[in-house]
């Protein structure tokens, strides 16, 4: 069993900003949802684990979770299933996100778990070196974010945008079928449009939209970039 959010997507990682604690995750997602409806762009929804499955049940958007344990159901106080992931109604997840960085080995347990669900799978990668490593695995993306660039006002196609071509020749050198993101300072349109003109198939984003007074109108420029 496999699955595909596609190409051309703009997923939105709500992280644990105070500003999508409790129903406030659900309303961000009704505001991505607006938007993708509005203009027919793929955005997706990765809120906190604790609000996957009230997401999921207020938006029809894909939602992923922002990380999943390779444990089985059952003796796993805790952990996050990929089992629970999907009863929750996500259609994937993160996996080994900067910010919950895990080695390799579980990387690639965890990617074969969600693939025998159905799970998509958006395993981060910090670096090019890293992201060669972990397209063997064959996750459906790797998504680059140099953390050095996370949460800052410099989108990584600005900063360094070789990163960001670099990974999609060395992932495609391991598997042509990975499809690449990048992420770490995206903000607007013009980031996106960069992003996709050096072989990225997406974006991975947070604090331009999570922590914006406005986030239906970041949304809509930055799908202006698609
Ligand atoms: O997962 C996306 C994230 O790490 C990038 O964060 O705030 O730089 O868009 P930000």
């Amino acid at each position: 069993m496999s699955s595909d959010l596609g190409s051309k997507v703009v997923i939105v990682n709500f992280k644990a900003y105070a500003e999508v604690d409790g129903e406030n995750a659900a309303n961000l997602a009704r505001a991505c949802q607006e938007v993708a409806a509005e203009t027919g762009a793929k955005i997706v929804a990765c809120p906190p684990v604790v609000e996957t499955s009230a997401v999921a049940k207020a938006v029809t958007i894909p939602v992923l979770a922002q990380n999943v344990d390779p444990r089985k159901p059952g003796s796993a106080t805790g952990w996050i299933t990929p089992s629970m992931v999907k009863s929750c109604g996500c259609a994937g997840t993160l996996i080994n996100h900067a910010e919950h960085k895990v080695p390799a080995e579980t990387v690639g347990q965890a990617v074969e778990m969600c693939r025998e669900l159905g799970l998509v799978t958006v395993v981060c990668a910090n670096t090019v070196e890293d992201a060669k490593v972990l397209a063997a695995f064959a996750p459906d993306y790797i998504a680059v974010e140099p953390p050095e660039l996370i949460g800052g006002d410099i989108s990584v196609t600005t900063a360094d945008p070789s990163i960001v071509k670099d990974t999609v020749e060395q992932v495609k050198a391991v598997n042509p079928k990975v499809r690449v993101l990048c992420g770490a300072g995206v903000k607007t349109g013009k980031d996106v449009a960069a992003a996709l003109s050096l072989g990225a198939e997406g974006v991975l984003l947070a604090s331009g939209v999570v922590k914006a007074k406005d986030p239906y109108s970041v949304l809509r420029d930055l799908v202006s970039g698609l």
